[in-house]
């Protein structure tokens, strides 16, 4: 059976995606900062699919025990990084942000989801595997307040679309799965009522989706994925690979959706 990886999956979107693959079969090595919770959540879940490995994903030691986790229950062919950093709540304007919480943001959102990819991007190439980089809106509007966060999921969209250039055997994907109601979007909106914002379990199919359709690299939004018509990556094609930046002509404009 494969294995996926799956990190922030003691809730919302990684728990429900964690379940999801534990129902169709795959076993899950899962992480979270807080293990009382992660275990709490993933004992619910069929039994003996997920592991849990508590731990932040910025640690590289974790990040290693999380891998190792992973290759003891088989073939790893998904890595899905999940875990996310809002930053401060209200957030604050760009030119107000404080330098080592917009560095945190960073590193949650972008440095780990990379260091990880380069742990096992050796077992995704012997499984013609997946990444799935959980993106935003954020990193294609520029939303007055979301400079922090917004910018570090924008990176996050160029590092999926590079690693998705550079390793065509693989599938690279930036997932947009727009709002949900969650932890993380009541951080981002504090004391508004958020109950008419979808629950993470409807964004669950459009993972699915792309692991069963396989569509080229690139970035999707879930809605998209959602309703029925044929994914349409937003980013550039693979044969592109090894072009420079001056002479691989101009982008698509579909990235900037
Ligand atoms: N909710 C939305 O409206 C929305 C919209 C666009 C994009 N997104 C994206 O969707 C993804 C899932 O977000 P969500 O709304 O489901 O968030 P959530 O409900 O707040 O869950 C976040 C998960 O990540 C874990 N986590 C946070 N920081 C971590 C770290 N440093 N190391 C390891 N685990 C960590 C959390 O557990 P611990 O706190 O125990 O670590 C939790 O399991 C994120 O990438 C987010 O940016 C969300």
């Amino acid at each position: 059976m494969p294995v996926a990886i799956v990190t922030g999956a003691s809730r919302g979107l990684g728990l429900a995606t964690a379940r999801a693959l534990a129902e169709q079969g795959w076993s899950v090595a899962a992480d979270a900062r807080h293990a009382a919770q992660l275990r709490d959540e993933v004992a619910r879940l069929p039994a003996g699919r997920v592991v849990t490995v508590p731990g932040d994903v910025t640690d590289a030691r974790h990040r290693a025990e999380l891998v190792a986790a992973a290759r003891e229950l088989g073939t790893i062919a998904l890595l899905m990084n999940n875990a996310s950093r809002l930053g401060p709540s209200p957030q604050p304007g760009l030119a107000d942000y404080p330098e080592p919480e917009l560095a945190a943001v960073y590193a949650v959102n972008v440095l780990a989801p990379v260091a990880l990819t380069r742990l096992v991007i050796a077992d995704l190439l012997s499984a013609s595997g997946t990444v799935v980089n959980v993106s935003s809106d954020a990193a294609v509007e520029a939303y007055g307040g979301w400079g922090g966060y917004g910018s570090s999921k924008a990176a996050l969209d160029q590092v999926s679309a590079i690693l998705g250039v550079e390793h065509p055997s693989l599938r690279v994907y930036a997932l947009d799965p727009g709002d949900m109601r969650t932890d993380m979007h009541q951080h981002a909106f504090p004391g508004e009522d958020i109950s008419d914002r979808p629950e993470p379990e409807t964004v669950v199919p459009a993972v699915l989706r792309l692991l069963s359709d396989r569509p080229p690299s690139g970035r999707y939004r879930a809605a998209d994925l959602l309703d029925g018509s044929p994914p349409d990556p937003g980013t550039p094609d693979p044969s592109r690979a090894g072009s420079g930046p001056t002479d691989a002509g101009p982008m698509p404009a579909a990235a900037a959706r």
